[in-house]
């Protein structure tokens, strides 16, 4: 719905995804940049039913300095948003799990074994924005022989890496996953991750899309894209690839 049709209320239907599972967002409340409250929390939980979600894996920030959340804060945050999930009658299933930026924060979590894995023993890694982790394909073994599956938050967004995208596939033949943020296509980060989200589109590399949502806004966003033309395209090659759903 563009923001015209939602001031003047002539209601066009929203184009559902072709898939109920959000595995990326920022909707628990109050732990890291994303949702501030339970009310903008339900908000933006009712943007994605709309979008024809209904499991959601809440995938905060975990991050050295900035957000060093616990399994402790997480789970406060999470019971809380739970009750008050079936206090408004919303029909959610919800996840606890989340982003973690590969620091030196993420070692000590990751010796100590205090990651919360998303179901089937997921874990959804983010890099830092400056440049790759040095040992990261070591990281990505050791993490695999322990079990975990690895799934790369929004590779298309690391401009380090749209000048040498062979780099791409050297990662996901070392076994770790992508996935694609949503927003990327509507050009929200910029014309250079729009166009690396079209290129695993086309290189048939995108094995999850998230939404990413911090708030409202990118709910909006998102909701606008699903109805363009673009995406009604782009989600039939999309549907052979991705597999959101098979994560629960
Ligand atoms: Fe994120």
């Amino acid at each position: 719905m563009s923001i015209l049709t939602r001031i003047f209320g002539s209601k066009k239907e929203q184009v559902k995804l072709f898939y109920n599972t959000d595995i990326h967002c920022h909707i628990l409340p109050g732990v890291d940049h994303g949702s501030r409250s339970i009310e903008q929390s339900l908000d933006m939980l009712r943007a994605e039913q709309e979008m024809g979600i209904s499991r959601v894996i809440l995938t905060s920030h975990v991050t050295a300095v900035t957000f060093e959340n616990t399994r402790e804060t997480l789970m406060d945050a999470f019971l809380k948003l739970k009750d008050a999930v079936t206090d408004a009658g919303l029909e959610m299933d919800l996840y606890l799990s989340a982003e973690y930026r590969m620091d030196e924060y993420f070692d000590k979590e990751y010796a100590a074994d205090h990651l919360i894995p998303m179901p089937g023993n997921h874990i959804l890694l983010e890099n830092s924005f400056q440049q790759e982790l040095m040992n990261l394909n070591d990281l990505l073994f050791d993490m695999q022989v322990k079990g975990y599956k690895t799934i790369l938050a929004h590779p298309e967004r690391y401009t380090y890496y749209s000048r040498r995208r062979k780099r791409y596939e050297e990662l996901h033949n070392a076994g770790a996953r992508f996935q694609i943020n949503i927003l990327s296509f509507t050009g929200y980060f910029g014309e250079e991750a729009r166009e690396s989200a079209l290129w695993f589109a086309k290189n048939g590399m995108i094995d999850y899309l998230g939404s990413d949502m911090h708030n409202v806004k990118h709910a909006h966003i998102i909701m606008d894209y699903l109805n363009s033309k673009e995406w009604k395209k782009l989600s039939r090659d999309l549907e052979q690839t991705v597999k959101n759903d098979l994560i629960i």
